[in-house]
């Protein structure tokens, strides 16, 4: 064969693989409003950037005349491109060949860029539309999604992991994504369950659709196992590419400082103005967040999910952070099982890497009852105590109004290694909040008032002395604990400045294995 033979035999199995399991059903797939593999990669990096492996490889199984059932790349694209010029490691399933199944060679793939992945120090991007398990090659294929389970577990904490689900993702195979950093759903066609409905039905008796038992409904609002749910996959697209704006490379690099206009002292008046008089009137602290961080940018994580916190990711002067917020129009911003777990598992994100966790606190304590004390707030609850105090990166801590019992120790407190601690004047920092301390301590005495009038007089008397004396920011600071109080409309500026002058700051745990979280 000559030169130019041989090079029209590769363009040949170029343009070969390209094709993926064919014409028919790349259409069926774009019928159904999806994007093939190989669009989704282009669509996601640099435009020329990528650089694909494996194209030639195919699956090795002969049983249920598979030998003569063989597609390039084997259902699984893979392969390295850049992001805003940064490096980043992906794999797109084919859910045009074998409906995107997955066969040993195609998670030696996978796990090929993976490895590589770890030894440059760069995110993995997982894009999931698969059925699963390739039926015809059993164990095989078993395997290979343990393969891929253990390097999700070593690049854990090493390397960003992200994952976009477009698709069906079912059975075991939902535990690479589950393993990962974030997960990101489409409204339309993707679902996730570790079992179908059909056998929901066979083994429980429940009736249930695809859509309600794991489709992006339920995974942004109830289980919390999608960080982000996309309108459709273009959004879902863009929305991993704006995540990794705020993430470093890897746990050895800081994420990147990027050119900001935004001026550094900009004053919000409104701030001054935000707290309502009644201290049981909620408010917005969204509003909070979007004033205060540049131009008014907020990547918000687990929107729907735990709804009395909030997470997710911001820039101040360019310097990108993560933002935890108890939500007062939301539960009152009570802490509860899912917030707990929720802000935990991002703080958590943020101290691997090296993301500065800013916390505006406002909360009025735990959620009481049964429900919370059967399904283990303790344990929830001492999950974010312990995200917080196990945190070296810098941490700064802005009290807004209540900040209550447990709940102020675990919201970033001074004695967690809290490295600045502002409070604004409408703090409210106590053991408890003015009617319950009251209750505690006079309860008796008040209800023995026989006039109504008295008994309400009294008690407002006791609560306002109470509030005097302790539900304030005073209090805290004159040990201490509180560093300054400030100005609200100045937060801006005294955030940024408390970034800039802790950003070489160094704080070490002691030597171990790992640490014990309660699970
Ligand atoms: C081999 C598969 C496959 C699979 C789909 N296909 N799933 N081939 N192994 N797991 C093939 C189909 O035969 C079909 O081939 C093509 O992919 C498209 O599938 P359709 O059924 O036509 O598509 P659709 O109607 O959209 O339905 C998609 C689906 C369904 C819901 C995913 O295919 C399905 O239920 N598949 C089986 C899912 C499953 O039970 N997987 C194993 C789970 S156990 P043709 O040639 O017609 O195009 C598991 C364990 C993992 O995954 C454990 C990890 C620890």
């Amino acid at each position: 064969m000559n030169i130019e033979d041989n090079i029209q035999k590769l363009l040949n199995k170029r343009e070969e693989a390209k094709k993926g399991g064919g014409e028919k059903r790349i259409q069926s797939q774009h019928s159904k409003g999806k994007f093939t593999a190989r669009e989704r990669i282009d669509m996601l990096l640099d435009e020329g950037s990528f650089e694909e492996y494996d194209m030639f490889v195919t699956h090795r199984t002969t049983e249920f005349g598979l030998d003569k059932e063989k597609y390039l790349t084997d259902g699984v694209i893979t392969g390295h491109g850049t992001i805003d010029g940064r490096v980043v490691y992906v794999f797109s399933q084919d859910f045009t060949i074998f409906g995107g199944s997955l066969s040993e060679t195609y998670a030696q793939k996978i796990c090929k860029i993976m490895d590589q992945a770890m030894k440059v120090g760069a995110p993995v991007i997982g894009i999931n539309d698969s059925g699963g398990a390739r039926i015809q090659e059993g164990v095989r294929s078993l395997a290979g999604y343990a393969e891929i389970f253990q390097r999700n577990i070593m690049a854990s904490g090493v390397i960003p992991q992200i994952s976009a689900v477009f698709g069906p993702c079912a059975g075991g195979a939902v535990y690479s994504p589950a393993l990962t950093d974030f997960v990101l759903m489409s409204k339309e066609n993707s679902y996730m369950f570790v079992t179908g409905p059909k056998v929901a039905k066979t083994v429980t008796g429940e009736d249930i659709s695809t859509e309600d038992l794991g489709g992006p409904d339920v995974h942004g609002k109830k289980s919390g196992v999608a960080h982000f749910i996309a309108e459709d996959e273009d959004e879902g697209i863009l929305l991993i590419r704006k995540l990794l704006t705020y993430l470093p490379q890897n746990n050895l690099e800081d994420p990147i400082v990027t050119e900001c206009n935004d001026p550094i002292d900009r004053k919000e008046d409104l701030l001054n103005e935000i707290i309502p008089a009644n201290p049981n009137q909620p408010y917005d602290v969204t509003d909070v967040i979007y004033s205060i961080v540049d131009n008014g940018e907020f990547l918000n994580v687990q929107r729907n999910y735990a709804q009395n916190i909030i997470t997710g990711f911001a820039k101040f002067k360019g310097m990108p952070v993560g933002i935890v917020a108890n939500q007062p129009n939301y539960l009152a911003g009570v802490l509860d099982i899912n917030a707990s777990r929720k802000a935990a598992r991002f703080v958590r994100f943020c101290d691997a890497f090296n993301i500065p966790i800013v916390t505006l606190v406002d909360v009025p304590g735990f959620l009481p009852g049964s429900a919370q004390e059967y399904g283990g707030i303790i344990l929830h609850g001492a999950k974010l105590l312990f995200a917080y105090g196990e945190a070296t990166v810098p941490k700064i801590t802005i009290t807004l109004r209540k900040s209550y019992g447990g709940a102020h120790d675990v919201m970033g407190s001074k004695q967690l290694r809290g490295d600045i601690n502002y409070a604004w004047p409408s703090a409210e920092i106590a053991v408890m909040g003015p009617d319950g301390a009251i209750e505690v301590l006079e309860g008796k005495y008040i209800r023995s008032i026989e006039d109504e009038e008295e008994r309400k007089k009294y008690k407002r008397k006791k609560e306002k002395e109470y509030r005097d004396r302790f539900a304030n920011p005073y209090e805290a600071a004159s040990y201490g604990y509180i560093d300054d109080v400030i100005e609200p409309r100045n937060t801006r500026f005294r955030i940024i400045r408390a970034l800039r002058s802790i950003a070489s700051k160094k704080d070490l745990n002691p030597p171990k294995k790992h640490s014990n979280i309660p699970l």
